[in-house]
């Protein structure tokens, strides 16, 4: 399903023209699709019918209170990994039974925060974390749920920056230790009730079988718990489905629901999915017009108004986003011509794209890049001083802001002026 398509060789968000967005609201912005993100829920919850199962949006993908508040009225719960993101779930309206928090790094405040409002469970990355967590669980006399994340030492086959679960990764317990540490922990730890066994193996997996490699591993654990009569409630396979960027072949959510199916089935327990991208990559555009145009040596760059602080993923990881102009769809015999899309920033990795085959660009040329709707704004920077985007999301032919431009002032908020 593609909610950006042309009419007339312009380019639509639902029933509304990214052409009058721009006009009106300003570029850069980022562009979400409402009906996008409602059929991403109702395709996981489809997949998954068949079995006892909570899908819990990861935050930090794209993290608008907007957004987490559709989830939440499709009955998702969410993956938070700090504070500020269990802020976010709580303003959404998300329940604390529909929550896990992940990360490696939770503090005391925020483990205190978590256990008050009383999420589902703690996915708990270090023996040294669990005992943080039962002392502070006992300090305010509560029990906390837990599950361990373990390492299943598996190759994703994705870029090394965002594979998680091998055992150079600082995620997660490795997993042969971590029978132990239940164990132990069952009989030693008074504040900690473990009902659950997660891992997280990395991001954009385009091909299943890691996934299948993993939940075979963690099945086995939770066979072997069982012989110590260690009986869990949830299994959570994290997130991590690839999505479709440029014209590779990506697995659907139901294909990765059969594997997790037939693995999990026999085991009766709940399994808890921590989808981020493939929820929201594809909701929305950024969109950006090409300020100049210069041709340096054998390059042509088109100068555009968005910067790596507006998008990082094309500098950080060298990811590919396709662009694609607003107002003049490509068509089998128009002529390409190739082009960098560089940003306004101080830095040579300042790109949106390198060496790309374009329709021929003009100074004041809306262009859309697509996929932007994971890891976009919420990676998105002041670097430059430069304010972040407006967030816009279009319902049918209805258009509401989502989050401001921010302003100058935004940018020294909090910063003190001397006396
Ligand atoms: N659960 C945990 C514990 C995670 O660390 C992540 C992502 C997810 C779930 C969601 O994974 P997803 O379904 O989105 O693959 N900034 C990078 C991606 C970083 C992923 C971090 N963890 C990018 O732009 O490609």
């Amino acid at each position: 399903m593609d909610t950006f398509n042309y009419r007339d060789n312009l380019l639509f968000c639902e029933d509304v023209s990214l052409s009058e967005i721009a006009a009106e609201f300003g570029t850069p912005c980022y562009v979400y699709s409402k009906s996008f993100l409602v059929a991403r829920c109702q395709a996981y919850a489809d997949a998954f019918a068949a079995h006892k199962h909570l899908i819990c949006y990861s935050v930090k993908a794209s993290s608008n209170v907007n957004l987490l508040k559709i989830f939440a009225e499709q009955d998702l719960g969410c993956d938070i990994v700090s504070g500020g993101e269990l802020f976010r779930a709580k303003l959404a309206g998300i329940s604390g039974q529909k929550i896990v928090y992940s990360g490696v790094g939770k503090t005391p405040a925020e483990i205190k925060s978590a256990l008050e409002y009383g999420i589902l469970f703690f996915n708990v990355e270090s023996e040294s974390e669990l005992l943080l967590i039962d002392e502070i669980a006992g300090q305010i006399g509560v029990v906390a749920r837990v599950a361990l994340r373990v390492n299943p030492d598996v190759d994703p086959l994705t870029h090394p920056y965002i594979s998680t679960g091998m055992k150079e990764n600082k995620f997660g317990i490795a997993i042969a230790d971590a029978e132990r540490i239940y164990i132990e922990g069952t009989s030693n730890l008074e504040n900690i009730k473990f009902v659950g066994v997660d891992c997280h193996i990395g991001s954009q997996l385009t091909n299943l079988s890691p996934f299948r490699d993993a939940a075979l591993r963690v099945k086995n654990l939770i066979l072997r718990l069982r012989k110590h009569n260690i009986q869990l409630d949830y299994v959570d396979v994290g997130g991590g489905l690839g999505v479709l960027y440029d014209n590779e072949s990506v697995p659907e959510v139901v294909h990765l629901a059969d594997i997790l199916i037939d693995v999990f089935a026999d085991l009766g327990l709940t399994l808890v999915l921590e989808p981020g991208r493939s929820m929201v990559a594809n909701s929305a555009v950024m969109l950006t017009r090409v300020q100049y145009l210069k041709d340096n040596a054998d390059k042509r760059f088109a100068i555009v108004d968005a910067g790596m602080n507006d998008l990082l993923r094309p500098s950080l990881y060298d990811a590919y986003q396709k662009i694609v102009k607003v107002n003049e769809e490509e068509q089998a015999g128009k002529p390409l011509f190739l082009y960098d899309i560089v940003g306004p920033i101080c830095e040579s990795g300042d790109f949106l794209a390198k060496s790309r085959n374009l329709l021929a660009l003009e100074q004041g040329d809306l262009l859309a890049v697509k996929s932007a709707g994971a890891y976009g704004f919420s990676m998105a920077s002041n670097y430059n001083s430069r304010p972040r985007p407006v967030e816009l999301l279009v319902n049918g032919d209805q258009v509401s802001v989502i989050r401001e431009r921010e302003s100058f002032e935004d940018l020294v908020k909090g910063e003190s002026f001397g006396s």
